[in-house]
């Protein structure tokens, strides 16, 4: 870490792509490793901002640690779920995402794990690489066969900007498009998507593919549980790039060892970075990092937009994307 002497420092707690650079400002940045939370803590203090990732827990002791002189916190992604919003109005921090850079990054890999389960790219691709291919040759034609996706329905739970662009990818399948939201969505409805919107239980029981576009809150923690798992087709896909606990994990292990539903495909977990065991040997799930932004240029636009949240917080001006 680097410091110049200035009177203001943001902290940015873990690598980013680009460089966070604000005139007359010292900016500390975390190594690649995933910091303890003690040492983020060591990390924030003095901080004036600081610019956190989805993995830091910001509460009490948090904003305690970074000391009175904080103005606010960026958050580099657009879920907020790991800050205590409340914790930091009483506090008068503002607390600022990244919306609309992470929306298409967001929504090719839910479809990059909607076609990796339905066409079963991952035992594919270990066949392909293993001993036995080129020992027994082709495949047989009964073998490795999959799901199809045209003309199924594409069941988006949540009708926000990611729901919105994982749905409009579904034209080129001509999908019917339904949607599950607390109010309804013109955009979803009109043209080209006509979408219908449903109650959870009748798209869960109509859907070849759902797919959670839901933030994290108390109403949305394991949304899908094993009820929702057995309204499902029994050729249906789940699949989540939002955030794991809108999903009971131990449920959906239990749903695809059992055949309950076809596959799944996951970008987060109930307990990051921890996978449910059972999931790690099934064949029919495919598990990914945590990368649903991780395009280059999305992820550099997220450095961009956080830099000038950062700026506007400490020289007094409104952030672009506040959210308290
Ligand atoms: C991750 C995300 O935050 O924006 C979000 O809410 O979940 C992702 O963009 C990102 O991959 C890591 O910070």
């Amino acid at each position: 870490m680097s410091e110049q002497s200035t009177s203001q420092t943001v902290v940015v707690t873990r690598r980013v792509p680009g460089e966070i650079k604000i005139p007359g400002v010292a900016v500390r940045t975390g190594t690649g490793d995933l910091p303890t939370r003690e040492k983020t803590m060591a990390m924030v203090a003095g901080a004036d901002v600081v610019v956190t990732m989805f993995s830091d827990c910001v509460d009490d002791a948090f904003l305690d640690a970074a000391g009175e002189g904080l103005k606010g916190v960026c958050n580099f992604a657009v879920g907020h779920d790991n800050i205590d919003l409340d914790a930091c109005k009483r506090r008068s921090v503002i607390v600022t995402n990244t919306p609309d850079v992470v929306t298409e990054g967001t929504a090719d890999m839910a479809w990059a794990l909607i076609l990796a389960v339905a066409r079963r790219i991952v035992p594919a691709d270990r066949y392909a690489r293993s001993e036995a291919y080129p020992a027994r040759g082709p495949l047989a034609m009964d073998e490795l066969l999959g799901a199809d996706l045209t003309g199924r329905t594409l069941l988006i739970v949540g009708a926000g900007r990611i729901g919105f662009a994982t749905a409009m990818r579904s034209i080129g399948w001509g999908m019917r498009v339904l949607y599950v939201a607390r109010s309804r969505h013109w955009d979803f409805e009109l043209a080209p998507l006509a979408a219908e919107r449903v109650s959870l239980d009748e798209g869960l029981e109509r859907a070849d593919v759902v797919s959670m576009h839901t933030p994290l809150t108390a109403q949305t923690h394991h949304l899908i549980d094993a009820d929702g798992l057995a309204r499902m087709k029994r050729g249906a896909i789940l699949i989540n790039t939002s955030r794991g606990p809108v999903i009971d994990e131990a449920a959906l292990a239990a749903a695809l060892r059992d055949g309950t539903i076809y596959g799944a495909g996951l970008d987060v977990y109930e307990n990051e970075p921890t996978i449910h065991p059972d999931l790690i040997g099934l064949d029919n799930v495919v598990l990914l990092p945590h990368i649903g932004s991780a395009a280059k240029r999305y992820r550099e636009m997220m450095t961009q937009m956080v830099t000038e949240n950062a700026s506007a917080i400490l020289t007094g001006r409104e952030p672009p994307n506040r959210i308290v």
